[in-house]
């Protein structure tokens, strides 16, 4: 059967899944069965969105049969789900079920698995938070594999079809990959709090922050990808200025002791590139290094 005849049910159809749902019907790629959600409204909604498919509620039962199976629930609830898909009787050996997160293994749809279904999960590495602008800029995302070989050989060349990046992940690692990403990108509007409080203490109001560090935040990003990570590193701790850093340190210490042990663990990871770079000599290094675990920074006292 041509794949553009395959029939996709979706059992959890928000943000991500109806994002790709749209795409998968616009490239007529699959034929969109039904849409489950745990409301009607929402199925309905996702439908309107999709510009395919039938409304259900919440039972795969009342789905009907399909070829593929999209779990697009939330992460906790992909297990329980193929549970109930397994349990529901309109699951058949041969079927690909999959989800698309990043945390969990395909493992969580074992239910279906055992039933003779092929199990994969399809990870893009995108920000779904506005479903139309992520279908429109979708091409070009990267997206880890892993799962069956008889559900990838349908998923990837589905998922390549959209433009998708494919790579291949191990999914006893899958959780690492998936936090490594909170530091790629989750953790950069923390960071950029985090130097908000500071200058708020500073008595520098905070749009005027914000404003103050955009040029210099976009232009340390695109050093990154640009000249690489290391070289794109600056600041005291790349000079191995031990001083300033335990400047730093103190005067954070004094309004968060949270604020300076965050400092002083992300300094670490620092002091890792500057030793990579070799052009700061050791013994900078290690005084910064003791600076940044100084009992004087630490307990907030005055520095030399
Ligand atoms: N959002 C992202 O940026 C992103 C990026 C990459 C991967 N992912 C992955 O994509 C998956 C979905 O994430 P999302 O952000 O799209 O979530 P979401 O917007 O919260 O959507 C989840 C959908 O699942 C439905 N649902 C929840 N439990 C259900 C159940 N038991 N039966 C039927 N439907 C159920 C919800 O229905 P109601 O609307 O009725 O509540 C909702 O429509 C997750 O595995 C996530 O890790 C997300």
């Amino acid at each position: 059967m041509q794949p553009a005849q395959q029939r996709l049910n979706i059992i959890g159809c928000g943000k991500a899944g109806r994002a790709i749902a749209r795409l998968f019907v616009q490239q007529q790629l699959f034929t969109l069965g039904a849409i489950a959600n745990r409301s009607m409204r929402s199925s309905g909604q996702a439908v309107a969105f999709v510009g395919a498919g039938e409304a259900v509620q919440d039972h795969p039962a009342a789905m009907g049969a399909a070829a593929l199976w999209l779990i697009g629930t939330g992460d906790d609830a992909i297990a329980p789900a193929a549970q109930v898909l397994a349990e529901s009787g309109v699951l058949r050996a041969g079927d690909v079920v999959f989800h698309l997160s990043g945390a969990t293994p395909s493992s969580a749809l074992d239910a279906c698995r055992r039933l003779g279904a092929f199990t994969a999960s399809v990870h893009p590495v995108k920000n779904f938070s506005d479903p139309a602008v992520a279908a429109r800029s979708f091409s070009g995302t990267w997206c880890g594999c892993e799962g069956d070989a008889s559900a990838l050989a349908v998923l990837e060349p589905a998922f390549a079809a959209l433009g998708a990046r494919l790579f291949r992940i191990d999914a006893r690692y899958k959780a690492l990959y998936h936090g490594g990403g909170a530091f790629a990108c989750n953790f950069i509007p923390v960071l950029i709090e985090l130097a908000m409080r500071c200058e708020e203490r500073a008595g520098i109001a905070r749009e005027t922050a914000l404003a103050m560090f955009e040029p210099i935040a976009r232009e340390t990003l695109d050093a990154v990808f640009r000249q690489g990570i290391a070289p794109a590193f600056a600041g005291p701790i790349s000079r191995g200025d031990a001083g300033s850093v335990r400047r730093h340190l103190t005067a954070m210490a004094e309004f968060d002791p949270r604020v300076s042990a965050l400092y002083a663990g992300l300094g670490e990871i620092g002091l890792d590139l500057v030793t990579s770079l070799r052009r700061v000599e050791p013994a900078r290094i290690e005084a910064t290094r003791a600076a940044m675990h100084s009992p004087a920074a630490a307990s907030g006292a005055s520095a030399p």
